[in-house]
C-alpha cells in the first residue's frame, strides 16, 4: 500500500524554501494516501541546539503543518523523539551502511567544509537515521526538495542491502518525489545557494513569519540582473535569479513557469517584483496568522504531536520488531 513519509528539521525557522519545496506538498498528498508528517528533532541536534529553543521550534514546526493545512485527524503528525524505534532502527541501518557510502554525501560536504574532524558523529550518521525514519514505516513516497535528493536514494542502498543481508523484499524501495517548479528555491542575494533556514543574511530568504512589509521588502532587494523577463521560458536559461523568482511565482500560484512568462512577457523587475510580493503576501499571511494562532497554545501543539506519536508508534514498533527478529536481536 501506498504510504508518504516526510519531515523537517526544526533547527531554525520555517522558510519560503520549506513551504513551497515540502509542506504545500505534503498538504496536496493528504487524502490521496496514508500521510506520515514528522518533526525531526533528533536530526537538528546533529548541530548543538539551545535546548529550550529546540522544544519551541519543534512546535513552530507543528504550527507550521497546521496552519498550512496539514490535519490531524487525515495525517499522522509527531515528533521523532517521542517514537523509540527511530533511533532503534537507525543503529542498525549505522551498522548495514557502509562508510564510503556516507562520504559521497554532498550535504554532509557542504556542512563540514574544511572542519570535517570536529563536527558530530550524529551529524555524519545522518543519512542512516533519515533512512530509519522512512523505512520504520515502510514508506513508498518521500516528498522532498533537491536538497534531499541524495539522501532517499541512500535509503535505497540501506533497503536493498538489508534486503540481501536479512531477508529478500523486507523493507520497499522508497521513491523520491521530487517534482513541479519549486524543488530547490535559491537564496534571494544569490541565486547559485540554496535559500536555507541558516544562511547568515536574513535577507536571503524569506521567512514563514515574515509579515507584509518585510516580505515586500526583501523581494524589492532580491538581486537579479538588469535584463527584464524574457518573451519565453527558454529565456531563463542562465539567469539564475530571474529563474528562481518566476518559479516561486509559479509555485506559489499553482501554475507553471511557462504560463508565468506569458503573463509578464518581457516585464521589468519594477513590474514584477511588486506583484510577486503582493503574491507572497497574500498567500502566506493566512498561513502565518494561523501558526501564530497554534503557537498561543503550546499545549494543544503538545498534545497533537503526542497523540501522532502514539499513532506512529503503532505503525513503527511491530515493524521494529519484525527487524529485530530478521537480525537476530534476542528478545525475552
Ligand atoms: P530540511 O529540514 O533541511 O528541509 C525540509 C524540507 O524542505 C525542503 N527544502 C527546500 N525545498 C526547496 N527549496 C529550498 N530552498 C529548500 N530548503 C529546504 C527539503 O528538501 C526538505 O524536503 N534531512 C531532511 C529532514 C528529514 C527527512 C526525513 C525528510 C529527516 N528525515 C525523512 C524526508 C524523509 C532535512 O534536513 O530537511
Amino acid at each position: 500500500t501506498p504510504r508518504v513519509f516526510s519531515g523537517i528539521k526544526p533547527s531554525g525557522g520555517l522558510t519560503l524554501g520549506n513551504y513551497l519545496g515540502a509542506i504545500k506538498r505534503f498538504v496536496g498528498m493528504q487524502g490521496q494516501m496514508e500521510t506520515i508528517y514528522c518533526v525531526v528533532d533528533m536530526h537538528a541536534i546533529t548541530v548543538w541546539q539551545d535546548p529550550k529553543e529546540l522544544a519551541n521550534m519543534t512546535r513552530e514546526v507543528a504550527a507550521g503543518y497546521l496552519a498550512a493545512g496539514l490535519d490531524p485527524s487525515q495525517s499522522i503528525l509527531f515528533n521523532q523523539s517521542q517514537v523509540a524505534a527511530h533511533a532503534e532502527l537507525g543503529w542498525i541501518f549505522n551498522c548495514v551502511a557502509r562508510v564510503g557510502w556516507m562520504n559521497r554525501m554532498t550535504q554532509f560536504k557542504d556542512k563540514a567544509g574544511s572542519n570535517a574532524e570536529k563536527v558530530s558523529l550524529g551529524l555524519y550518521a545522518y543519512p542512516a537515521l533519515m533512512a530509519a525514519d522512512i523505512l520504520l514505516y515502510h514508506a513508498t513516497h518521500v516528498p522532498v526538495g533537491e536538497d534531499q535528493k541524495q539522501h532517499v536514494e541512500l535509503t535505497r542502498d540501506i533497503a536493498a542491502k538489508f534486503n540481501h543481508d536479512f531477508k529478500n523484499d523486507f523493507f520497499p524501495l522508497t521513491e523520491p518525489v521530487i517534482e513541479g517548479p519549486a524543488m530547490r528555491i535559491m537564496n534571494l542575494r544569490d541565486g547559485t545557494k540554496k535559500m536555507s533556514k541558516s544562511g547568515e543574511s536574513d535577507m536571503e530568504r524569506i521567512n514563514m513569519t515574515d509579515d507584509a512589509d518585510k516580505i515586500a521588502k526583501k523581494f524589492k532587494k532580491a538581486k537579479t540582473d538588469p535584463e527584464p523577463l524574457p518573451e519565453t521560458v527558454e529565456g531563463l536559461k542562465d539567469r539564475p535569479e530571474a529563474r528562481n523568482l518566476v518559479e516561486i511565482y509559479a509555485a506559489l500560484n499553482d501554475m507553471t513557469p511557462e504560463a508565468v512568462i506569458a503573463e509578464y512577457p518581457g516585464a521589468g523587475w519594477g513590474t514584477f517584483k511588486p506583484a510577486l510580493a503582493d503574491l507572497a503576501v497574500a498567500k502566506l499571511a493566512p498561513i502565518s496568522d494561523e501558526m501564530a494562532r497554534f503557537m498561543a497554545d503550546p499545549a494543544e501543539i503538545d498534545r497533537i504531536l503526542g497523540e501522532g506519536a502514539e499513532k506512529a508508534r503503532a505503525i513503527a514498533n511491530p515493524i521494529l520488531r519484525d527487524c529485530y527478529d530478521i537480525v537476530g536481536l534476542l528478545r525475552s
